[in-house]
């Protein structure tokens, strides 16, 4: 009776001064209540904001004695006076805090069970709480925010694609696997017994097909499944957005891209992003950064220090040196580290065995010496080369590592963000966008002892660097690039191959055979055939995007109905066992692990 009567009139961040004395309807849940006895107030919440809704006993006895009667998240239309609040009672932080709704009339929808936890921004409550009544997580301001602006990125993402000539095409899910490194996740046939479906790591083979066919611009806001570990910034299902074009080069691609990001940051933060994006290289950034997405609003870069310890009396570096090729040994210095104690270094040296460093040197650049068990085997040239390199002076700690050259990077590439955490030196204002550039075609892996794609086997090696293919493909540098964004990779792309030779030659270095090629994707090796032009895109992580633009330390945060660590839904109770009889008809058996 009451909504078929009584329309909507404003919703509850809309009224102020100048709407005194105007009658009106407003529809929404019950955020608090403070019950006076005499009059009874109500803070109604909807998804804009909240509205102070007034039970007067002189407005109106009936309407009077049923606010009682209300609770927390009771869900109800009112009809009522705006008026304003007496001096004294104006709440400044309030959008509508000048005024208050004299109730005349209401009718409660429903009712609502006490809530596990305050719908409120600040508070304490475990996660999967909140994951588990998630419907009642995404009223609190906080989440429901986060997807408003979501929901505004995604329509300025498609209306700048779209006025760049890009078209928006959807692509299968039910597909066969596209190799982005991660496990598929698979989906039973029950058509075709014992065959499978796997849901796409991105629509990387279709976007491609999509140029063959001639689209030229390609664009889609679109669901990407990866079975791989999770963290906080990794979700088994994430969104991209996903782009291709055709008859470009990289110099093309990249102008399309930071004009996007520089639309978005407008929108969302009114910030000016300035483009064009500084650029570095992936052998570069490897040996300032020791990450592949490094963190440039700090300095503390990393330095090689291998030359300097060529023939050393220090038996840890010495053997790490004679191990040759591919083992190094790299340092950084923390401006002012001295005063850091033999606790915080001991911390240091386990954060970076996780990484698989076996030890952690240090010294203390004191006023008088320099205190560190390891000086007293260095030279004095030794220790000049080192004090110019790293340019040590009192008050600095210097930390090093020696070891594989990946052990090394990821140790102190990961410690340097770390301890630039914990000093403070991490300027929260700073947008620090860049390319990185170059990427290395293959890296070698030493478990499975064969050539792993460093992108995909998709991308194409540098023009010049092709004859490395047949020489030396460890120097084969790719047409492959990432957007990186404060030390996060927001997207990742490349120029594809389009010629079938090309294409082989990098197949056969994978030790993927021509059967298992032609088995895996050869839908897309005979479009090849059929006069591909050259092409390349790129991906953007719209969840890590969301995630940088609203300051979420989770990507949980920026995604409705997220997975937990364990990739499972505590709200739906998924993954799930099924029944029998659906297994039975997919023609599958479980083993019990
Ligand atoms: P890539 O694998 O680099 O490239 O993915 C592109 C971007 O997607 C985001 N991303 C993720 N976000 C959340 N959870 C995940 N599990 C996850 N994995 C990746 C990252 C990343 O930069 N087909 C290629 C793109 C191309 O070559 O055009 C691709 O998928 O921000
Ligand atoms: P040890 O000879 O193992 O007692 O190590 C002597 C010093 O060298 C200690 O301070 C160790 O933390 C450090 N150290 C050991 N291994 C490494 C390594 N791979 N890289 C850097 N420092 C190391």
């Amino acid at each position: 009776m009451f909504l078929a009567k009584n329309k909507r009139t404003h919703h509850c961040r809309q009224l102020t001064a100048t709407d005194i004395g105007k009658e009106v309807v407003l529809y929404g849940w019950v955020d608090t209540r403070r019950d006076h006895g005499g009059l009874i107030f109500v803070d109604l919440r909807d998804r804009e904001g909240l509205t102070q809704i007034v039970f007067h006993p002189e407005t109106d006895e009936r309407v009077h004695e049923l606010g009682h009667h209300l609770r927390s998240e009771y869900c109800l239309g009112i009809r009522g006076k705006v008026s304003a609040r007496p001096d004294g009672m104006k709440n400044p932080n309030l959008f509508t805090g000048e005024i208050e709704v004299d109730v005349t009339d209401f009718e409660v929808f429903s009712t609502s069970k006490n809530p596990p936890f305050m719908i409120d921004d600040n508070i304490d409550v475990n996660e999967d709480t909140r994951l588990k009544y998630r419907f009642l997580d995404l009223r609190r301001p906080c989440l429901r925010k986060n997807l408003f602006l979501r929901s505004k990125i995604c329509q300025t993402v498609r209306n700048y694609f779209s006025g760049q000539g890009f078209i928006e095409v959807e692509t299968p899910f039910l597909t066969k696997s596209t190799p982005e490194g991660a496990r598929d996740y698979l989906v039973p046939s029950r058509i075709t017994k014992g065959s499978f479906y796997a849901l796409p790591q991105s629509p990387q083979l279709f976007k491609q097909l999509l140029m063959v066919s001639g689209f030229e611009r390609y664009f889609q806001i679109v669901k990407c499944f990866r079975d791989e570990d999770l963290r906080a910034d990794r979700q088994p299902e994430f969104t991209q957005i996903d782009l291709e074009m055709s008859f470009i080069t990289q110099e093309d691609v990249f102008p399309i891209m930071e004009g996007m990001i520089k639309e978005v940051w407008q929108e969302a933060k009114g910030v000016a992003v300035t483009t064009p994006f500084p650029r570095i290289t992936y052998d570069e950034c490897m040996e300032r950064f020791g990450l592949d997405a490094p963190d440039t609003r700090y300095q503390m870069e990393l330095r090689t220090v291998s030359d300097i310890f060529a023939a050393t009396e220090f038996k840890v570096f010495r053997d790490v040196i004679s191990q040759g090729e591919g083992y190094i040994i790299k340092a950084f210095n923390v401006k002012g580290g001295a005063e850091l104690s033999r606790k915080d270094i001991d911390d240091f040296s386990r954060y970076t065995s996780v990484y698989g460093s076996k030890g952690l040197a240090y010294i203390k650049v004191l006023k008088d010496e320099w205190q560190a068990p390891i000086v007293k085997f260095f030279s004095e040239a030794e220790k000049k080369a080192l004090c110019e390199r790293l340019h040590m002076e009192t008050g600095d700690l210097v930390l090093f590592c020696a070891g594989s050259a990946k052990v090394v990077n990821d140790s102190l590439g990961n410690l340097r963000e770390k301890i630039a955490a914990m000093r403070g030196l991490v300027d929260n204002t700073k947008y620090n966008f860049l390319w990185v550039v170059d990427f290395p075609m293959f890296e070698f892996d030493q478990k499975e002892k064969r050539y792993m794609a460093v992108h995909h086997p998709f991308t194409a090696p540098k023009l010049e660097d092709i004859h490395f293919l047949d020489t030396d493909p460890l120097k084969c540098r790719a047409d492959a690039y990432d957007m990186v964004l404060n030390g996060n990779e927001i997207g990742g792309g490349s120029i594809r191959i389009h010629s079938q030779e090309v294409q082989s030659k990098v197949f056969s270095l994978l030790g993927i055979s021509l059967e298992d090629a032609e088995k895996k994707f050869g839908f897309l090796l005979t479009a090849l055939k059929y006069g591909p032009p050259p092409h390349g895109g790129l991906a953007f992580g719209l969840d890590r995007l969301m995630m940088l633009l609203t300051d979420s330390e989770n990507i949980r945060d920026v995604i409705a109905f997220p997975k937990t660590q364990k990739a499972g839904c505590l709200m739906s109770d998924c993954p799930s066992v099924v029944d029998a009889a659906q297994l039975l008809e997919l023609g599958i058996q479980v083993i019990q692990g």
